[in-house]
């Protein structure tokens, strides 16, 4: 299906989608096996990286020269710390596959300047010849890294303060205390992500059906950070039958 520039993929399940999506990526890296990939943290992706893991251990993709830019990291959390994304990804991808150590690229939450680091992070990304294959999650209130809805949106990467339901989507990792989750976030900007040459959203689960919705049929709005994709030229929504519940309508 096809709505406002974006192309939708619907899968039976979760498990379904996140296959397909691996399947995707380890060809996107037969084609490329130099290709430079955005990741995301969350619940969302734990399927995905599992499946590309099995297909790791298949022997049905070479990572070694593959590059990754992960979308964002808490501020104050060290990546040794097990509750950074960093650690997540560690325990959920990066230990589990041959990607080369130097060809990861993270935001360092502890810098002494966090705007330096955020500057350094994105000229990494245009050293790097920008991303070739950008996944991205789905917050609930349709933010996209930790581009939060408000009256205006930072184009590159940047310091923001987390929401306090975004705190609330995060405190998992924090021994289910939202108080515990950090107040500030490093993130990729609005125009790291339309930047990159291919972007799939990948959203499952009834949760993420009203924002799925706002985002392929509202308006293009900073208050639904998602509905941006809008103007990419070559940008995809995956669901499961859940996430994609509100699809059938046409109106936001
Ligand atoms: C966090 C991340 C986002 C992610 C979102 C959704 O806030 N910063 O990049 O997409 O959570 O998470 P989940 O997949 O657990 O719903």
């Amino acid at each position: 299906m096809h709505a406002h520039g974006l192309t939708i993929r619907t899968y039976a399940s979760p498990l379904a989608a996140a296959r397909a999506l691996a399947g995707h990526i380890c060809q996107a890296i037969t084609n490329d096996p130099g290709l430079t990939l955005g990741l995301p943290t969350g619940r969302t992706p734990i399927p995905l990286y599992d499946a590309l893991t099995s297909r790791f251990e298949r022997g049905g993709v070479d990572f070694s020269r593959a590059s990754t830019f992960n979308l964002d990291e808490f501020l104050g959390i060290p990546a040794s710390d097990p509750r950074s994304y960093r650690a997540f990804m560690e325990r959920h991808l990066f230990s589990r596959v041959n990607l080369s150590r130097r060809r990861i690229h993270f935001l360092d939450g502890t810098a002494a300047d966090p705007d330096a680091e955020c500057a350094r992070y994105e000229q990494r990304i245009v050293r790097a010849g920008g991303l070739d294959l950008l996944i991205l999650g789905l917050g609930t209130n349709g933010h996209i890294g930790f581009n939060e809805p408000g009256p205006t949106l930072k184009a590159v990467t940047h310091r923001t303060r987390l929401t306090a339901s975004t705190r609330r989507s995060n405190a998992e990792l924090f021994g289910n205390r939202p108080t515990d989750v950090p107040r500030e976030a490093l993130s990729m900007g609005v125009g790291t992500i339309l930047r990159a040459r291919r972007i799939i959203l990948l959203a499952t689960g009834a949760s993420k059906a009203h924002a799925v919705r706002r985002l392929v049929f509202g308006p293009v709005t900073t208050q639904l950070p998602a509905s941006l994709l809008q103007l990419h030229r070559s940008a995809e929504v995956w669901v499961d039958r859940a996430a994609g519940a509100e699809l059938s309508g046409t109106a936001a």
